[in-house]
């Protein structure tokens, strides 16, 4: 019992990990690069409170991923920024926006933390 239990939870740890920098990747597709993206409806003040909720999951998800590059920490510091201006733009908080631009900044972050 013991080893079955030992090598589900090791298959379950390193599907985590492969899995980790396609999180990034995906979330970037689909909710950053877009025209349509909801990352930039955001700054137009045109996305929906379900496209907000969408989009802080996601930015939940990349926090928890590890970059290809960069430090972690920085990157949890930075991810949760982002998620934090978003539900203030949530509550309709007026510094939620200017926030959610400064740390928006797609040149600013992948200097730092997107690889090649
Ligand atoms: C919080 C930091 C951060 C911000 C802000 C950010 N990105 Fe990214 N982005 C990344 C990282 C990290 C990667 C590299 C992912 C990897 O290869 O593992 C990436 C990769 C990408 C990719 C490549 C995806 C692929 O297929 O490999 C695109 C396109 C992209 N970002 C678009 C954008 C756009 C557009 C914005 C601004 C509206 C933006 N990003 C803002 C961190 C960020």
């Amino acid at each position: 019992m013991k080893k079955i239990a030992l090598t589900l939870m090791l298959a379950i740890a390193s599907l985590g990990s492969a899995s980790a920098d396609s999180v990034i990747k995906d979330v970037m597709k689909k909710d950053f690069k877009p025209e349509d993206a909801i990352a930039k409806k955001v700054g137009k003040g045109a996305a929906t409170d379900a496209e907000l909720d969408t989009l802080i999951q996601g930015i939940e998800a990349i926090c928890a991923a590890t970059p290809s590059k960069g430090n972690k920490a920085v990157w949890e510091e930075k991810t949760k920024a982002l998620s934090a201006a978003l539900a203030k733009v949530k509550a309709k908080d007026a510094s939620g926006m200017s926030e959610w631009k400064k740390a928006v900044n797609c040149k600013a972050c992948h200097d730092v933390f997107k690889g090649k």
